[in-house]
């Protein structure tokens, strides 16, 4: 790193004293060098005494990283068919074809399925964006998810129902409102920090469970304006009752089993799924009699109008959207951070170079608003932490009319499934795919791709909704943990990512962590 550049600018201008006082502090970077504005003083004529300081990186060369674990399991060189259920049921990424790394679709037809696998990004554009109205969301997908969070909520529904729904919450995901969540990120993340610090550092510390927490507390803190106690373990493990549940709603969608059919821990799962409905239930009944005015996603829900159809949410469609939020909203960033974690931890180099950037960012100081843009080399080290190990591995359509995709004719009622996992790490639009590299997302390499090659959050209309909150999150939490402790692999230890409804990996994420 090298030291500062740093100059003192006074200046008159009205927009630029708009911008200075929203934020105080601002930072932005390009990967290679940083600029950092620090507003001294503003006085009633508008005279303001600014700080300009750059910072270049001149350790910022290449950095691929290698090693056989990043290479989890070895693709079946053909689709599995039946006897491909016991894998489906353990891990679904693991009967994904080697064809699916290699080449643009490939298409399993059996008696039981009708499969077209798509990694190309130009069908997959095509698909996802193009002619998203075309496809619907697929039966497993729906099956899946609607026992837990509800048929009516924003991921399930379709149409005009959708729509609604989705404008009706987009307010809550702008990025000023999403800036104001800083210091929620910043704070829980320091809680993590500080239950490290008391806790016995000799052995390893389970860096999935503690994400898990962490993000947690955060979407119940943003979504329900720290207004609700939920207790996070219990809604940890009746979210893992609903979801170890999922390869079976796969399966029976495949062999078209209705769907009061019983099926193993079917009993439990639905106990869980009560739980979870009637504590968030409870969160609503006490949030109206309140009458609360907090600008939190209770309240957007609360007060939707659709105009189109003239009406406004039922608690139904309340308890299912908020369900949705809190499940998509924490288990996604979480696996992002623990993998991002190990990565760290594999990769010293790389993990040095985050902390360079956060200490010449924000120095001692807790992660603010003015931060975020510039801590560019950490977005970048979870975007390429998420290409190796994307959260949602795998995103699945339903066609609903005939037609040609990719030169194959596909009648209405095709199954359509983008492995990202596969995608992101295909030989024809990587470089040395399963090399951590996260100079892959330096925005001058970026330029060079296709958007579709590169999936952890959807694309087109259904796009995640908060990718842009989990992206801030992901990189406070991380700044601010980074800073703190240096992280270190478990000698020995070779994580598995299982997919399930997430790609978590199997039994935690060991690590052994010391304080800076
Ligand atoms: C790293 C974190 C995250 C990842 C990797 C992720 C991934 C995804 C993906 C791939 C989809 C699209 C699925 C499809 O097209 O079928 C999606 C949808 C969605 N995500 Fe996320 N997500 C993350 C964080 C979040 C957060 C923080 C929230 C809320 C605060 C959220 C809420 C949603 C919702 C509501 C949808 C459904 C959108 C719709 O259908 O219109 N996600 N997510």
């Amino acid at each position: 790193m090298t030291t500062p550049l740093a100059v003192e600018l006074r200046t008159r201008n009205q927009s630029a004293r708009r911008f200075a006082v929203l934020l105080p502090n601002y930072n932005f970077s390009n990967g290679y060098s940083t600029v950092i504005i620090r507003v001294l003083s503003i006085d009633d004529n508008n005279l303001m005494i600014l700080a300009i300081a750059t910072y270049s990186f001149p350790t910022l060369e290449r950095r691929v990283f290698t090693d056989p674990e990043l290479v989890p399991f070895e693709p079946p060189e053909r689709p599995l068919g039946l006897l491909g259920l016991p894998t489906l049921l353990r891990n679904y990424i693991e009967t994904v074809p080697r064809s699916a790394y290699e080449q643009s679709v490939t298409q399993i037809r059996t008696r039981l399925s009708d499969v077209l696998i798509v990694s190309d990004p130009q069908f997959i554009q095509e698909i996802l964006v193009e002619k998203a109205e075309a496809f619907g969301r697929d039966p497993t997908t729906r099956r899946s998810f609607a026992p837990v969070i509800g048929e009516t909520s924003l991921f399930v529904a379709e149409g005009a129902d959708w729509r609604w729904q989705r404008r009706a919450v987009a307010p809550i995901f702008r990025h000023e409102t999403l800036l104001s969540f800083v210091p929620i990120f910043a704070n829980m993340a320091q809680r993590q920090v500080e239950r490290w610090c008391a806790a016995q550092r000799a052995v390893p510390i389970d860096a999935a469970a503690a994400m898990t927490r962490i993000t947690f507390e955060i979407i119940v803190e943003a979504m329900l304006g720290g207004s609700a106690s939920l207790d996070p373990d219990r809604y940890s493990h009746a979210l893992t009752d609903n979801f170890d549940t999922i390869p079976w709603h796969i399966i029976y969608v495949m062999f078209s089993i209705p769907e009061w059919m019983p099926y193993p821990r079917r009993r439990r799962a639905m106990r869980s799924r009560n739980f979870l409905h009637r504590d968030i239930r409870r969160i609503i009944e006490s949030r109206r009699s309140a009458q609360s005015s907090q600008p939190d996603l209770l309240n957007l829900l609360l007060a939707a109008r659709d105009h189109e159809l003239g009406r406004s949410m039922s608690d139904d469609e309340i308890v299912a959207n908020l369900l949705t939020f809190i499940t998509a909203g924490h288990e996604t960033t979480a696996v992002a951070l623990t993998w991002t974690l190990w990565l760290l931890a594999k990769d010293q180099a790389t993990q040095q170079l985050v902390l360079e950037e956060v200490r010449a960012i924000a120095g001692d100081q807790t992660i603010n608003a003015g931060h975020v843009e510039g801590l560019s080399f950490c977005r970048q080290v979870i975007q390429e932490a998420m290409r190796l190990f994307p959260p949602a591995p795998g995103i699945a359509r339903i066609s609903k009319v005939p037609m040609e995709i990719a030169g194959v004719q596909i009648p209405a009622g095709t199954r359509i499934h983008i492995p990202v996992f596969a995608l992101h790490r295909n030989v024809g639009l990587w470089d040395n795919p399963n090399a951590f590299d996260p100079d892959r997302f330096a925005p001058d390499q970026v330029k060079k791709r296709s958007r579709y090659t590169y999936l952890p959050f959807g694309a087109g209309p259904r796009i995640c909704i908060g990718a842009g909150f989990a992206m801030i999150e992901a990189a406070v939490i991380m700044a601010t943990i980074v800073r703190a402790f240096a992280f270190q692999p478990v000698p020995g230890h070779k994580p598995k990512p299982v997919a399930k409804v997430t790609l978590r990996p199997r039994g935690g994420m060991p690590l052994l962590i010391t304080s800076r």
